[in-house]
Protein backbone atom coordinates (compact mmCIF):
# COMPACT_ATOMS: atom_id res chain seq x y z
CA UNK A 1 0.00 0.00 0.00
CA UNK A 2 1.42 3.66 -0.95
CA UNK A 3 1.64 5.46 2.06
CA UNK A 4 -0.90 8.50 3.03
CA UNK A 5 1.86 11.04 2.54
CA UNK A 6 2.52 9.73 -1.44
CA UNK A 7 -0.92 9.12 -2.37
CA UNK A 8 -0.92 12.76 -4.54
CA UNK A 9 2.76 12.53 -5.82
CA UNK A 10 3.02 11.51 -9.85
CA UNK A 11 4.59 8.49 -10.37
CA UNK A 12 6.77 9.39 -12.75
CA UNK A 13 9.26 12.13 -13.41
CA UNK A 14 8.04 15.17 -15.44
CA UNK A 15 4.01 14.03 -14.80
CA UNK A 16 1.53 16.37 -14.04
CA UNK A 17 0.34 16.34 -10.23
CA UNK A 18 -2.66 13.78 -9.25
CA UNK A 19 -5.82 15.78 -8.89
CA UNK A 20 -7.13 15.59 -5.22
CA UNK A 21 -10.80 15.73 -6.08
CA UNK A 22 -13.13 14.70 -9.15
CA UNK A 23 -14.07 17.32 -10.80
CA UNK A 24 -18.24 17.08 -11.09
CA UNK A 25 -18.38 17.65 -14.60
CA UNK A 26 -22.24 16.41 -16.02
CA UNK A 27 -21.73 13.09 -18.08
CA UNK A 28 -25.20 11.86 -18.92
CA UNK A 29 -24.68 9.89 -21.53
CA UNK A 30 -21.25 8.69 -22.60
CA UNK A 31 -22.11 7.73 -26.07
CA UNK A 32 -20.03 5.28 -27.51
CA UNK A 33 -18.91 4.88 -31.16
CA UNK A 34 -16.42 2.83 -33.11
CA UNK A 35 -13.70 5.21 -34.87
CA UNK A 36 -13.31 1.83 -36.99
CA UNK A 37 -16.20 2.82 -38.59
CA UNK A 38 -16.24 5.42 -41.43
CA UNK A 39 -20.03 6.01 -41.10
CA UNK A 40 -20.25 6.60 -37.39
CA UNK A 41 -17.13 8.40 -37.34
CA UNK A 42 -18.45 11.05 -39.80
CA UNK A 43 -21.22 11.75 -37.66
CA UNK A 44 -18.74 12.70 -34.34
CA UNK A 45 -18.30 16.34 -35.00
CA UNK A 46 -21.87 16.99 -35.95
CA UNK A 47 -22.40 15.27 -32.21
CA UNK A 48 -20.12 17.74 -30.27
CA UNK A 49 -22.60 19.70 -27.67
CA UNK A 50 -25.38 17.52 -28.05
CA UNK A 51 -24.07 14.70 -25.68
CA UNK A 52 -21.70 15.19 -22.67
CA UNK A 53 -19.57 12.40 -23.31
CA UNK A 54 -17.68 11.08 -26.55
CA UNK A 55 -16.05 7.81 -25.89
CA UNK A 56 -14.00 6.03 -28.60
CA UNK A 57 -14.33 2.34 -28.43
CA UNK A 58 -11.66 0.54 -28.81
CA UNK A 59 -12.63 -2.88 -27.05
CA UNK A 60 -15.39 -5.54 -27.51
CA UNK A 61 -17.80 -5.09 -30.52
CA UNK A 62 -14.64 -3.62 -32.64
CA UNK A 63 -13.54 -6.61 -34.36
CA UNK A 64 -10.16 -8.13 -34.18
CA UNK A 65 -9.09 -7.09 -37.37
CA UNK A 66 -9.87 -3.90 -36.79
CA UNK A 67 -8.39 -2.72 -33.73
CA UNK A 68 -5.89 -0.93 -35.10
CA UNK A 69 -8.16 1.22 -37.34
CA UNK A 70 -10.24 1.90 -34.51
CA UNK A 71 -6.98 3.23 -32.57
CA UNK A 72 -5.92 5.27 -35.84
CA UNK A 73 -9.52 6.19 -36.41
CA UNK A 74 -9.74 7.82 -32.87
CA UNK A 75 -6.05 9.54 -33.43
CA UNK A 76 -7.98 11.02 -36.25
CA UNK A 77 -10.95 11.77 -35.41
CA UNK A 78 -9.24 13.47 -32.04
CA UNK A 79 -6.87 15.42 -34.03
CA UNK A 80 -9.08 16.81 -36.45
CA UNK A 81 -12.33 17.79 -34.13
CA UNK A 82 -12.78 20.92 -31.52
CA UNK A 83 -14.83 18.97 -29.01
CA UNK A 84 -15.85 22.08 -27.02
CA UNK A 85 -17.60 21.42 -23.86
CA UNK A 86 -18.03 17.40 -25.01
CA UNK A 87 -15.62 15.43 -22.95
CA UNK A 88 -13.61 12.58 -25.10
CA UNK A 89 -13.04 9.26 -23.59
CA UNK A 90 -12.02 6.27 -24.90
CA UNK A 91 -12.94 2.40 -23.93
CA UNK A 92 -9.32 0.41 -24.13
CA UNK A 93 -9.07 -3.11 -24.68
CA UNK A 94 -8.70 -5.66 -21.90
CA UNK A 95 -5.64 -5.38 -19.70
CA UNK A 96 -4.67 -9.12 -21.03
CA UNK A 97 -5.20 -8.06 -24.95
CA UNK A 98 -2.39 -7.74 -27.10
CA UNK A 99 -3.46 -4.39 -27.92
CA UNK A 100 -3.76 -2.36 -24.57
CA UNK A 101 0.11 -1.70 -24.77
CA UNK A 102 0.05 0.04 -28.00
CA UNK A 103 -3.97 1.65 -27.24
CA UNK A 104 -2.30 3.34 -23.96
CA UNK A 105 1.36 4.46 -25.83
CA UNK A 106 -0.19 5.82 -29.35
CA UNK A 107 -3.37 7.96 -27.05
CA UNK A 108 -1.73 9.33 -24.70
CA UNK A 109 1.21 10.49 -26.85
CA UNK A 110 -0.73 11.57 -29.62
CA UNK A 111 -4.14 13.14 -28.36
CA UNK A 112 -3.26 12.97 -24.79
CA UNK A 113 -4.14 16.45 -24.28
CA UNK A 114 -7.31 15.90 -25.50
CA UNK A 115 -8.65 12.58 -23.88
CA UNK A 116 -10.36 13.18 -20.67
CA UNK A 117 -11.13 9.51 -19.13
CA UNK A 118 -9.87 6.22 -19.89
CA UNK A 119 -11.79 3.66 -19.82
CA UNK A 120 -10.61 0.16 -18.66
CA UNK A 121 -12.78 -2.72 -19.43
CA UNK A 122 -12.66 -6.14 -17.11
CA UNK A 123 -11.17 -4.55 -13.77
CA UNK A 124 -10.17 -7.16 -11.40
CA UNK A 125 -8.67 -5.29 -8.20
CA UNK A 126 -6.46 -2.54 -7.79
CA UNK A 127 -3.48 -4.25 -9.56
CA UNK A 128 -4.86 -3.81 -12.58
CA UNK A 129 -5.52 0.21 -11.82
CA UNK A 130 -1.69 0.29 -10.36
CA UNK A 131 -0.66 -0.61 -13.46
CA UNK A 132 -2.32 2.16 -15.63
CA UNK A 133 -1.71 4.36 -13.35
CA UNK A 134 1.97 3.88 -13.36
CA UNK A 135 1.93 3.90 -17.09
CA UNK A 136 -0.10 6.89 -17.83
CA UNK A 137 2.45 8.30 -15.63
CA UNK A 138 5.46 7.70 -17.72
CA UNK A 139 3.25 8.52 -21.00
CA UNK A 140 1.85 11.53 -19.69
CA UNK A 141 5.57 12.74 -18.88
CA UNK A 142 6.75 11.38 -22.42
CA UNK A 143 3.63 13.63 -23.80
CA UNK A 144 4.71 16.55 -22.08
CA UNK A 145 1.23 17.30 -20.84
CA UNK A 146 -0.04 19.47 -17.86
CA UNK A 147 -3.06 17.55 -16.74
CA UNK A 148 -3.33 14.52 -15.77
CA UNK A 149 -5.67 11.86 -17.38
CA UNK A 150 -8.34 10.31 -15.59
CA UNK A 151 -9.49 6.29 -15.51
CA UNK A 152 -12.62 4.55 -15.15
CA UNK A 153 -13.01 1.11 -14.39
CA UNK A 154 -15.73 -1.11 -15.64
CA UNK A 155 -17.33 -3.68 -13.17
CA UNK A 156 -17.81 -7.00 -15.16
CA UNK A 157 -16.63 -9.45 -13.28
CA UNK A 158 -17.53 -11.42 -10.06
CA UNK A 159 -13.58 -10.41 -8.81
CA UNK A 160 -13.93 -7.20 -9.85
CA UNK A 161 -17.41 -7.11 -7.50
CA UNK A 162 -15.95 -8.52 -4.25
CA UNK A 163 -12.60 -6.05 -4.72
CA UNK A 164 -14.88 -2.75 -5.65
CA UNK A 165 -14.13 -0.61 -3.03
CA UNK A 166 -10.06 -0.63 -3.56
CA UNK A 167 -10.89 -0.87 -6.93
CA UNK A 168 -12.47 2.95 -6.63
CA UNK A 169 -9.34 3.42 -4.22
CA UNK A 170 -6.82 2.65 -5.84
CA UNK A 171 -5.77 5.77 -7.52
CA UNK A 172 -6.36 9.23 -7.06
CA UNK A 173 -7.17 9.11 -10.80
CA UNK A 174 -10.46 7.41 -10.61
CA UNK A 175 -13.02 9.04 -11.71
CA UNK A 176 -15.55 6.28 -11.75
CA UNK A 177 -16.88 2.88 -12.40
CA UNK A 178 -19.91 1.79 -14.86
CA UNK A 179 -21.94 -1.47 -14.73
CA UNK A 180 -20.51 -3.87 -17.37
CA UNK A 181 -23.62 -6.25 -17.53
CA UNK A 182 -23.13 -8.50 -20.28
CA UNK A 183 -19.44 -9.55 -19.40
CA UNK A 184 -20.91 -10.02 -15.63
CA UNK A 185 -23.70 -12.00 -16.42
CA UNK A 186 -21.37 -14.45 -17.87
CA UNK A 187 -18.35 -14.06 -15.52
CA UNK A 188 -20.88 -14.77 -13.00
CA UNK A 189 -22.74 -17.29 -14.90
CA UNK A 190 -26.24 -15.83 -14.88
CA UNK A 191 -28.47 -17.35 -16.71
CA UNK A 192 -29.87 -14.34 -18.91
CA UNK A 193 -28.22 -13.60 -22.89
CA UNK A 194 -29.73 -9.78 -22.63
CA UNK A 195 -27.42 -6.69 -22.65
CA UNK A 196 -28.36 -4.91 -19.33
CA UNK A 197 -32.15 -4.48 -18.33
CA UNK A 198 -34.46 -7.10 -16.35
CA UNK A 199 -35.70 -10.30 -17.33
CA UNK A 200 -38.99 -11.49 -16.91
CA UNK A 201 -38.26 -14.65 -15.39
CA UNK A 202 -36.51 -12.59 -12.35
CA UNK A 203 -39.52 -11.88 -10.53
CA UNK A 204 -41.84 -12.38 -7.19
CA UNK A 205 -45.44 -13.84 -7.86
CA UNK A 206 -48.30 -12.15 -5.05
CA UNK A 207 -49.50 -15.00 -2.77
CA UNK A 208 -52.96 -17.41 -4.01
CA UNK A 209 -56.34 -16.80 -3.27
CA UNK A 210 -57.57 -20.18 -1.51
CA UNK A 211 -61.41 -19.49 -2.26
CA UNK A 212 -60.09 -19.07 -5.67
CA UNK A 213 -57.70 -20.92 -6.65
CA UNK A 214 -57.34 -20.57 -10.18
CA UNK A 215 -57.25 -16.85 -10.21
CA UNK A 216 -54.50 -15.11 -11.72
CA UNK A 217 -51.91 -14.25 -9.71
CA UNK A 218 -50.41 -11.19 -9.72
CA UNK A 219 -46.42 -11.17 -10.93
CA UNK A 220 -43.63 -8.08 -10.11
CA UNK A 221 -40.92 -8.26 -11.91
CA UNK A 222 -37.40 -7.73 -9.90
CA UNK A 223 -34.24 -5.89 -11.12
CA UNK A 224 -31.04 -8.30 -11.63
CA UNK A 225 -28.64 -5.12 -11.33
CA UNK A 226 -30.15 -3.66 -7.91
CA UNK A 227 -27.50 -5.20 -6.29
CA UNK A 228 -24.53 -4.63 -8.27
CA UNK A 229 -25.52 -1.02 -8.86
CA UNK A 230 -25.95 -0.64 -5.36
CA UNK A 231 -22.41 -2.04 -4.28
CA UNK A 232 -21.02 0.74 -7.21
CA UNK A 233 -23.14 3.31 -5.84
CA UNK A 234 -21.69 2.99 -2.22
CA UNK A 235 -18.06 2.36 -3.43
CA UNK A 236 -18.14 5.11 -5.86
CA UNK A 237 -20.01 7.30 -3.11
CA UNK A 238 -17.25 6.42 -0.38
CA UNK A 239 -14.33 7.40 -2.75
CA UNK A 240 -15.81 10.66 -4.25
CA UNK A 241 -15.80 9.36 -7.64
CA UNK A 242 -18.93 8.39 -9.75
CA UNK A 243 -21.38 5.78 -10.68
CA UNK A 244 -22.97 4.44 -14.17
CA UNK A 245 -25.03 2.17 -15.53
CA UNK A 246 -23.76 0.53 -18.83
CA UNK A 247 -25.07 -0.71 -21.92
CA UNK A 248 -28.76 -1.33 -22.72
CA UNK A 249 -28.95 -3.50 -25.88
CA UNK A 250 -32.38 -3.50 -26.44
CA UNK A 251 -32.30 -0.35 -28.63
CA UNK A 252 -35.95 -0.59 -29.90
CA UNK A 253 -37.29 -0.88 -26.30
CA UNK A 254 -37.37 2.89 -25.25
CA UNK A 255 -39.67 2.06 -22.33
CA UNK A 256 -37.69 -0.05 -20.95
CA UNK A 257 -34.39 1.47 -21.52
CA UNK A 258 -35.79 4.58 -19.59
CA UNK A 259 -37.33 2.21 -16.45
CA UNK A 260 -33.48 1.12 -16.52
CA UNK A 261 -31.62 4.55 -16.67
CA UNK A 262 -34.17 5.77 -14.16
CA UNK A 263 -33.69 3.49 -11.36
CA UNK A 264 -29.98 3.71 -12.04
CA UNK A 265 -30.66 7.68 -11.66
CA UNK A 266 -32.98 7.31 -8.48
CA UNK A 267 -29.91 4.81 -6.38
CA UNK A 268 -27.22 7.42 -7.09
CA UNK A 269 -25.77 6.59 -10.66
CA UNK A 270 -24.71 10.23 -12.61
CA UNK A 271 -25.29 8.91 -16.26
CA UNK A 272 -25.34 5.74 -18.78
CA UNK A 273 -23.61 4.67 -21.66
CA UNK A 274 -25.99 5.19 -25.02
CA UNK A 275 -25.30 2.40 -27.63
CA UNK A 276 -27.78 4.71 -30.14
CA UNK A 277 -28.63 8.37 -30.81
CA UNK A 278 -32.04 7.76 -29.54
CA UNK A 279 -30.69 6.72 -26.45
CA UNK A 280 -28.98 10.11 -25.59
CA UNK A 281 -32.25 11.94 -25.41
CA UNK A 282 -33.68 9.39 -23.10
CA UNK A 283 -30.32 9.47 -20.80
CA UNK A 284 -30.22 13.64 -21.14
CA UNK A 285 -33.77 13.77 -19.59
CA UNK A 286 -33.49 11.20 -17.17
CA UNK A 287 -30.43 12.09 -15.38
CA UNK A 288 -31.52 15.60 -15.07
CA UNK A 289 -33.70 16.21 -11.81
CA UNK A 290 -37.56 17.44 -13.44
CA UNK A 291 -38.34 21.00 -12.77
CA UNK A 292 -41.07 19.57 -10.67
CA UNK A 293 -38.56 18.28 -8.56
CA UNK A 294 -36.27 21.77 -8.24
CA UNK A 295 -38.96 23.87 -7.28
CA UNK A 296 -39.65 21.28 -4.25
CA UNK A 297 -35.60 21.35 -3.42
CA UNK A 298 -35.57 24.85 -3.11
CA UNK A 299 -38.37 25.53 -1.54
CA UNK A 300 -37.20 23.39 1.26
CA UNK A 301 -33.78 24.95 0.71
CA UNK A 302 -35.85 28.31 1.13
CA UNK A 303 -38.01 27.39 4.65
CA UNK A 304 -34.76 25.78 6.20
CA UNK A 305 -33.22 29.23 6.88
CA UNK A 306 -30.04 28.21 8.49
CA UNK A 307 -30.55 23.91 7.90
CA UNK A 308 -31.19 23.31 11.10
CA UNK A 309 -34.43 22.43 13.04
CA UNK A 310 -37.54 20.74 11.68
CA UNK A 311 -40.36 22.64 9.41
CA UNK A 312 -43.51 21.48 7.78
CA UNK A 313 -44.07 22.12 3.72
CA UNK A 314 -47.09 20.75 2.25
CA UNK A 315 -48.06 18.39 4.96
CA UNK A 316 -44.87 16.95 5.23
CA UNK A 317 -41.76 17.03 7.86
CA UNK A 318 -38.65 18.50 6.54
CA UNK A 319 -35.37 18.91 8.80
CA UNK A 320 -31.35 19.20 8.33
CA UNK A 321 -31.56 15.74 6.57
CA UNK A 322 -34.00 16.51 3.57
CA UNK A 323 -32.51 19.36 3.22
CA UNK A 324 -29.40 17.76 2.40
CA UNK A 325 -31.04 15.38 -0.14
CA UNK A 326 -32.53 18.63 -1.87
CA UNK A 327 -29.10 19.82 -1.93
CA UNK A 328 -28.03 17.05 -3.91
CA UNK A 329 -30.60 18.09 -6.52
CA UNK A 330 -29.97 21.88 -6.52
CA UNK A 331 -26.09 21.23 -6.67
CA UNK A 332 -26.92 18.72 -9.76
CA UNK A 333 -28.97 21.25 -11.51
CA UNK A 334 -26.70 23.63 -10.96
CA UNK A 335 -23.93 21.74 -12.51
CA UNK A 336 -26.71 20.75 -15.48
CA UNK A 337 -27.57 24.37 -16.17
CA UNK A 338 -24.18 25.37 -16.61
CA UNK A 339 -23.93 23.45 -19.93
CA UNK A 340 -27.10 22.67 -20.57
CA UNK A 341 -29.17 26.15 -22.03
CA UNK A 342 -32.52 24.49 -22.50
CA UNK A 343 -32.53 22.94 -18.60
CA UNK A 344 -31.27 26.16 -17.66
CA UNK A 345 -34.05 27.67 -19.09
CA UNK A 346 -36.34 25.21 -17.10
CA UNK A 347 -34.79 25.87 -13.90
CA UNK A 348 -34.46 29.60 -14.34
CA UNK A 349 -38.32 29.97 -14.90
CA UNK A 350 -39.18 28.15 -11.71
CA UNK A 351 -40.14 30.72 -9.05
CA UNK A 352 -40.72 30.32 -5.19
CA UNK A 353 -43.19 32.52 -3.24
CA UNK A 354 -41.71 33.49 0.20
C1 LIG B 1 -20.04 -3.98 -21.21
O1 LIG B 1 -18.90 -3.90 -21.54
C2 LIG B 1 -20.67 -5.18 -20.80
O2 LIG B 1 -19.97 -6.20 -20.79
O3 LIG B 1 -21.86 -5.14 -20.48
MG1 LIG C 1 -17.91 -5.75 -21.37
Amino acid sequence: MRPAKDFFRPLAVGAPAPVTEIPARPSRAIHFFDPSNAKMAAKVPQMVGTVDVLLGNLEDAVKADNKEAARAGLVEIAKETDFGPTQLWTRINALDSPWVLGDLTTLVTEIGDKLDVVMVPKVQGAEDIHYVDRLLAQLEAKAGLDRPILVHAILETARGVANVEEICGASPRMQGLSLGPADLAADRRMKTTRVGGGHPGYLVRADGNPDQPEARREIFQQDLWHYTISRMVDACAMHGIYPYYGPFGDIADVVACEDQFRNAFLLGCVGTWTLHPKQIEIANRVFAPSAAEIEHARRVVAAMGDGTGAVMLDGKMEDDASLKQCLVMVELAEQLAAIDPQLKAQYDAITIED
